[in-house]
């Protein structure tokens, strides 16, 4: 399906931004906020294929995940009975039929935040593939991990950087992001 032919009557909130940039918990105050319902593309992953994010990426690999995170985000956009606020994967923006669906369904949101903030979050976490490698090892230091953060965050800077609205979660805390995102979605 092309977004030509998903339910284009809608226009959704899409809230992206790197893991740990706080788009699970902004996303459902922001829904509450706006009277809409909260979708989380990875959360609906898990639930649809009854597997963790983590164990889909190393039974399967990183191109399968990819291509059910379109597929996924496709049948959420087509199902929408309403307007959603939808929280995405970090990386769903690196596929042009994301991208695609986006521009044509609704406002996308880039929740940005500081690369030492990120880590400190993503520290606490275990179950994001991509970072698997360097925060389960010990050793691999900070430095490793700051290191491979930055890297991915260059890469997805072009994706990230079409974002209508930028919103800071640096130092705040998800509610008082999810009032400026109201303000600045034109709500008051
Ligand atoms: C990914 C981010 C994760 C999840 C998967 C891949 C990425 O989502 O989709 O682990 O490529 O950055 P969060 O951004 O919610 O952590």
């Amino acid at each position: 399906m092309t977004p030509a032919t998903s339910n284009s009557a809608h226009h959704h909130v899409f809230l992206t931004g790197f893991s740990g940039s706080g788009k699970s918990s902004v996303g459902p105050i922001l829904a509450r906020l706006m009277k809409r319902q909260f979708v989380d593309l990875d959360a609906r992953i898990v639930r649809l294929q009854g597997a963790s994010i983590t164990d889909l990426f190393s039974s399967r690999g990183e191109s399968y995940f990819r291509t059910l995170e379109a597929r996924t985000l496709q049948q959420v956009v087509a199902a929408a009975r309403g307007d959603l606020v939808v929280a995405l994967g970090g990386g769903a923006l690196l596929s042009p039929v994301n991208r695609e669906i986006v521009a044509a369904t609704g406002t996308l949101v880039y929740l940005s935040c500081a690369v030492v903030e990120i880590y400190r979050r993503l520290s606490r976490l275990t179950d994001r593939p991509l970072l698997a490698s360097t925060l389960a090892k010990p050793v691999a230091t900070r430095h490793e991990t700051l290191e491979r953060i930055r890297t991915l965050l260059s890469k997805r800077r072009p994706q990230y950087g079409q974002a209508a609205i930028t919103c800071s979660t640096t130092s705040r805390s998800p509610q008082e992001t999810a009032r400026e995102l109201y303000t600045k979605l034109g709500y008051r």
